[in-house]
Order: structure tokens, then sequence, then C-alpha cells
């Protein structure tokens, strides 16, 4: 089952994104995002208790009105990989921005898993993040976000990553 996060989903959150990365950092990012108002949709996957997790949080560029979204992290617990968690996340996820207006997606990741969700690094090439490069992907949801070039801007949470 697929539904948006609620407060008390926070802490089994917490422990899935910490045993899922190397380190803290991402667990500490969503903390931070959620404190600061910055994101926009999060949604997890749970199957008694949760075992998926992704945040879609406020990206910027000025001066366009572009609705654009970050998609970090995305987790899904060892023991449930390769089960479709990771899939239905972002499916969900994305048909949930379109239906709230949003234009734009940006992840940073592995092209052959993002590439069936319709992100691509061309869709990325003339945006500048601090992130550029064969990573950085996007994936326009309005025909308006498609051919846009200039700087995007993450949530100031960003910022604390190493
Ligand atoms: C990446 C991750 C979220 C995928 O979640 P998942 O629930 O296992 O993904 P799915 O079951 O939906 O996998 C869908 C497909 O992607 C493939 N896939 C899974 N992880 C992959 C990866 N890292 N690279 C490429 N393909 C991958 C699966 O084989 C599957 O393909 P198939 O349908 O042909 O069998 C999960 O492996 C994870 O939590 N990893 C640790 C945290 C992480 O690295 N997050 C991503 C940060 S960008």
């Amino acid at each position: 089952m697929i539904r948006q996060a609620l407060p008390d989903d926070y802490a089994a959150i917490g422990e899935l994104l910490e045993t899922a990365f190397p380190s803290p950092q991402e667990a500490a990012l969503v903390c931070a995002l959620r404190h600061d108002g910055d994101l926009v949709l999060e949604l997890v996957s749970v199957v008694e208790s949760v075992v998926g997790y992704v945040a879609f949080s406020r990206m910027s560029m000025k001066p366009t009105d572009l609705r654009i979204t970050a998609l970090a992290p995305l987790a899904a617990a060892e023991g449930y990989r390769r089960r479709g968690h990771g899939t239905a996340l972002v499916t969900t996820g994305l048909e949930m921005l379109v239906e709230g207006g949003e234009d734009l997606v940006l992840v940073l990741g592995d092209p052959d898993y993002y590439a069936r969700f319709g992100f691509s690094a061309r869709a990325a090439q003339e945006l500048r993040t601090p992130y550029s490069g064969p990573s950085l992907q996007a994936r326009a949801l309005t025909r308006r976000a498609r051919q846009i070039a200039g700087t995007v801007h993450y949530a100031p949470a960003f910022a604390a990553l190493s």
C-alpha cells in the first residue's frame, strides 16, 4: 500500500533511511526539509510497517514560476527490494505531482533505474545545479517545463550534504 506519510510514520522513516543508506545524511536531510516546510510530498510504502519511502522537495528557478521538485531520497527496506516498492512510490508520486500542478521533477541517481520513469539526463542538460553531471536527470510534467534552461536551486537543507 502506498500512502502519504503521517507524523506517526516519522520515526520509522528515519530508521528506514538510516539503514538503507551508508550514512545518516539522508535521514537528517528529510528531518531538515520537514522542519523547513520544504517537502512537497512524502509517500510511504507499507507492509504492516513502513518498508519504503520517497520524498519530493521544493526547488526554485528564478525568475520562472515553474513548480519544480527534487525527488530524494528514495529507499526500500533491504528485505523488500526488487518487489516493486520503489517503482510504486515513484510512479504514484509522479501522478500526484501532475495532479497537483507541478511542472518538473529532478533526480540525482542511477540513470538505469530512473529512465523507466521517464527521467533523462538529456532533459536536464540545460539545467545548472550543484550536482550537474550525468547522474542529474529531469522529467517534465507539463509542456511549459520542456526545454527550459537556467539555474535551479535546491531547498536550503541540501546545503548540509557532503
Ligand atoms: C533503489 C531502490 C529504492 C529500489 O527500490 P526497489 O523497491 O528495490 O525497486 P523496484 O523493486 O521497484 O525495482 C524496479 C526495477 O529496478 C531494478 N533496480 C532496482 N534497484 C536498481 C538499481 N540500483 N539500479 C538499477 N536497477 C535497479 C530492479 O531490478 C527492477 O527491475 P525489474 O522490474 O526489471 O526486475 C532500493 O534498491 C534502495 O532502497 N536502495 C538503497 C537506497 C538508494 O540507493 N536509493 C536510491 C538513491 S538515488
